[in-house]
């Protein structure tokens, strides 16, 4: 688990505070300490109370109340954030940021806090479109504050439009990019993940039990870390991880053709993919009809092999670090040793899937990382997002000059 950071979140009076109980729980998952301060009109929309039983801190609503500020005073409270959260911000709070104000509990502790802002908007489309809020949002970000959001859809005034809370999970992965040390800026991170689908006819396919989830959170660690960061997912119903562009494919020569184009530009590449080592020799274009069969009951494929994406690209490595990931149900670290030498990559990360606990499909992993020099590290049972760090701790040593 990495060290606990202090979130302030800053609720303001839109009906998107509703949400802000999740967006708490989801820092506190994340490993954060978290408190609240809320506008008077926050209130109205959700109850401190709650905040307060999910934060495990009081919310602080008032500016001059002395049991309040007895505990710990706007100041204090501006100067004990590692970050400062402000979700929802209305357009009025916007305009009160940008023009200095400092006349409630809320806006004085956004003037006087010297720790990084993020804010989240949500608002009615046309007050979001309104000329004085583009104006408020170029004074604020030129300030160096940080936006994430408002989506586009349904809003609960009625209209449809720009001008949605981003989600909580979304809330809660924008604070950890903010607070991730930049250590990959000028990095080019081409990763892969999820599945390949090796189609058999008009409907039927085959695929495996990846789900993308280990992939995704590599990508989403080395976008924290400043990278700029290029996605190719194969099966997968997950979201893409914030500023990491994805290219979205099908079967394994759409996969390596995706990593072909990629792959020049990159420094770093992670093949956390499962790719398919087989396909069927014809992908044919109707569906087999069940009478097709030649009365045994029994319909025989013929398969032909795929090219091995990790190996033709370690062959073309230059300067660039290549990791692969070894997918093994018995023998796990002499098979990650035998295709670490085969496709002659960095570093190996070995999974053992036959373990319900982790490996596919779950969001935990226990890997090795087994090096080309023969020495294999251990990892303990730790979330994906975990595995991740600790591979773009090793993968900077790597990188760091000698
Ligand atoms: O997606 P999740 O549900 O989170 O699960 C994660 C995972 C278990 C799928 C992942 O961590 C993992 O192990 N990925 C690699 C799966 C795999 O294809 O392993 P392999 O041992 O068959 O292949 C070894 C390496 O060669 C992999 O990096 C693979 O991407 C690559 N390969 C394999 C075949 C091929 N034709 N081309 C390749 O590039």
């Amino acid at each position: 688990m990495k060290d606990p950071r202090r979130i302030l979140l800053v609720v303001s009076g839109g009906i998107a505070a509703y949400k802000t109980p999740e967006i708490v729980r989801g820092l506190r998952r994340a490993g954060h300490d978290v408190r609240c301060a809320l506008s008077t009109e926050a209130s109205r929309f959700v109850a401190p109370l709650s905040l307060q039983a999910v934060s495990g801190n009081s919310v602080r609503q008032d500016l001059f109340d002395p049991g309040e500020e007895g505990e710990i005073d706007h100041i204090g409270l501006a100067d004990w954030a590692d970050v400062v959260l402000v979700a929802p911000c209305t357009a009025n709070l916007m305009a009160k940021m940008a023009h200095g104000h400092a006349d409630d509990l809320v806006t004085a502790v956004l003037l006087a806090t010297r720790a990084p802002i993020l804010v989240a908007p949500a608002m009615n489309v046309n007050m979001w479109e309104h000329p004085a809020t583009r104006a408020n949002l170029e004074i604020l970000g030129t300030r160096g504050i940080h936006f994430v959001g408002p989506e586009a859809g349904e809003l609960a005034c009625g209209w449809e439009g720009q001008g949605r809370m981003s989600d909580p999970a979304v809330l809660v992965e924008a604070v950890d990019s903010l607070l991730a040390p930049k250590t990959l800026i000028g990095e080019c991170v081409l990763v892969t993940a999820g599945g390949t689908v090796e189609p058999i006819d008009a409907v039927r396919a085959i695929t495996n039990r990846s789900s993308g989830k280990m992939g995704f959170a590599i990508a989403a660690e080395a976008q924290r870390r400043g990278a700029d960061v290029v996605l190719i997912a194969g099966v997968t119903n997950l979201p893409t991880p914030i500023g990491v562009r994805r290219v979205d494919v099908g079967s394994a020569i759409e996969m390596r053709d995706a990593v072909f184009v990629e792959f020049e530009q990159s420094s770093i590449v992670i093949k956390a993919a499962a790719v398919a080592d087989f396909r069927p020799a014809e992908a044919i274009e109707r569906k087999i009809k069940k009478e097709e069969l030649a009365g045994e009951g029994r319909l025989q494929l013929e398969f032909v092999q795929n090219p091995d994406i990790l190996a033709d690209i370690s062959a073309r490595k230059g300067d660039r670090t290549i990791v692969g990931f070894a997918a093994e149900s018995h023998d796990v670290i002499a098979g990650a040793k035998r295709k670490l030498l085969l496709k002659g990559c960095d570093l190996m990360v070995a999974n053992d899937i036959s373990r319900i606990d982790s490996g596919f499909d779950v969001d935990e992993n226990a890997v090795h990382f087994v090096w080309p020099s023969g020495e294999v590290e251990a990892l303990s049972l730790l979330p994906k997002s975990g595995v991740s760090r600790e591979l773009f701790d090793r993968i900077e040593k790597l990188r760091a000059p000698q």
